[in-house]
This record gives structure tokens, sequence and C-alpha cells, in this order.
């Protein structure tokens, strides 16, 4: 495995790779759900990358950026054991070169759900990924429906910027409880982590509604409400059943959704989601 820092070690690493190459973009602090993506890519790339750069213009003024958990040394052994061939882990300077001024904005998908809360997250998230895109030249890219919304941005800035990247999103890997992993999962004490699981409780019993016919939109929220209020330490931040494509929110009786979900646990911000009435086959 070879683990790079420069563009100019990058591009060197990168032409000695086969194609189709598959990267999964990240910000370190792996676990099982990151290796689920890099599974993915080896299963079905003949080579793959990895990034890890925990990407400052994405976290708003108030967050997390300089509490976010690293272990790069983990982190490598981690992927290593994957069978993972090149790992790229730019400094900020070699992002963000000094006079940097250059963005990339996906409009309206970036204004509803997670970009309503986080003012500027999206543009930092496209931003750093086409730069990722440009300096990788993956074939594919791996992402997962645990940030559904960045996935169907991304999507969509592909499509928009004519990049010739196929986006493979792939399934939310879950604790034995529920939880949906996270790095953010680290910052829970153990009082908070069982209250966490409540997102997923909140997530399975509108699912199962939906299943049984519930179709009306505001019915499944005030369920998934009802149950996240169940829980003390849980402060709900949105609650969700939006158009998978559009991510606008529903009303009235509804075919397909996404179910989705911000809480506060403590000082933690989780989310999670669900797909109601779509084909699985689209999904890994
Ligand atoms: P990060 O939070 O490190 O996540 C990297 C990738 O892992 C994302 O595609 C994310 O959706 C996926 N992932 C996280 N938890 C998962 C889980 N429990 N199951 C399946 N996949 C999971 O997302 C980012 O980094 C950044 O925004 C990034 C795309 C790297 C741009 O900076």
């Amino acid at each position: 495995m070879q683990v790079v820092e420069t563009l100019e070690e990058l591009q060197s690493a990168r032409g000695n790779l086969p194609s189709p190459f598959g990267i999964v973009p990240t910000m370190g602090y792996l676990h099982e759900g990151h290796l689920s993506l890099a599974r993915w890519a080896k299963r079905e790339c003949a080579s793959v990358g990895v990034s890890i750069f925990v990407n400052p213009t994405q976290f708003g003024p108030q967050e997390d950026l300089e509490a976010y958990p690293r272990d790069i040394d983990r982190d490598l052994d981690l992927l290593k054991a994957e069978g993972v061939d090149l790992v790229w882990m730019p400094t900020v300077e070699v992002m963000y070169p000094l006079g940097f001024q250059t963005w990339v904005d996906v409009d309206a998908l970036t204004q509803v759900l997670e970009g309503a809360r986080r003012p500027g997250h999206f543009r930092g998230v496209t931003t750093v990924v086409a730069k990722l895109f440009n300096a990788m030249q993956p074939n594919r890219a791996y992402f997962g429906q645990k940030d559904a919304q960045q996935a169907a941005v991304i999507r969509r800035m592909v499509v928009d910027l004519n990049f010739p990247i196929e986006i493979i999103v792939c399934p939310i890997v879950r604790e034995a409880d529920g939880l949906a992993m996270s790095s953010r999962n680290s910052y829970l004490d153990p009082a908070q982590r069982t209250a966490a699981t409540v997102l997923h409780r909140a997530l399975t019993a509108a699912v199962g509604a939906y299943e049984e016919g519930q179709r009306d939109a505001e019915a499944l929220r005030s369920m998934m409400i009802e149950i996240l209020s169940t829980e003390p330490l849980a402060r709900v931040q949105y609650v969700s059943v939006a158009d998978p494509e559009t991510l606008l929110e529903l009303s009235g009786s509804i075919e397909r959704a996404l179910l989705s979900l911000a809480v506060f646990v403590g000082k933690t911000r989780l989310i999670d989601n669900m797909l109601v009435g779509m084909a699985k086959s689209t999904e890994r």
C-alpha cells in the first residue's frame, strides 16, 4: 500500500494503478462503515484508493473541526488489511493553496435538510470532492447512504460538471443495536450511547408503519417525533419525509420517500435515514 501526501507523489502513484480505479473519500478515524466502502471498491475495481482529509471548509464555525477524532496509524493499518492500493493524505496547504477562491456549489439540493441547518457545509463538501476527483482521477467513487443528501448532491455535481466518474452509494453499516456507525459516535458517553439508539428505533417504526400500509407523510413524521420524544437525552433538530430525488418535503399520500432525521444527543449531532418504497436493486 502506497501512502502519499503531495500531488506529485499522488499522480505518479496513480499512473501505475490499473483501471477501473475506485476511490473512497474519507475524513479518517475509520470504522466498519468506511471499510465496507473499501470492500465494495475492492470487489468491483482493479485498484482502490482512499483519501483521508479532515476538510476544514465543510465545518461551520461552531462545529467540531478541532475536536474531530483522528488516528492515522490505526487508519493505515485497517486500510492495509483491506488490500487498499493507495492512500492519499493531503495537507491543508495542498488542498487549499494560499489565496484559494474557487468553489463548487450545487444549488437547490443543498438548500434543504442538512444544508439548511449547516450553512456552507455542502459547498465545502462539493469543492473538496471535486478536487479529490481531479487529483485522483478515479473511474468510480464510493459513498455511504449514511449521508444520503451528500450522495445525492455529489451525483448531481458529477452530472452537472461532466465528471466521467460512476458514483456508487453503499448501504448504512450499523452497530448491533442499530446505531449507524459514525466517527462522531466516539463523542458519546455510555448513557448517551444508549440514548442514541432512539434514532434507529424511530426510523424502524416508521418503515414498519409504511410496510403495513401507512402512506401519509405527516403521520410518518409524527410517529418518528413521538418516538424520539420518549428519549430525554435526545433533542430533535429535524424529522423529514422527503422525495428521494429532489429532497423536498412530501405531504399527503406518498409512494416512496427518504425518511431522515438529525438529533442532538448531548452536544453530539447524529443523523440517520431509511428509504421506503424504493426498488432494492438500485442499492449495493
Ligand atoms: P466521512 O464522514 O469520513 O465519511 C466517508 C464516507 O463513509 C462517506 O461516503 C460516508 O457516507 C460513509 N459512511 C460513514 N458512515 C457510514 C456508515 N455507517 N455506513 C456506510 N457508510 C458510511 O463524508 C465524509 O467523510 C466527507 O464529507 C467527505 C465525502 C470525505 C468529503 O470531505
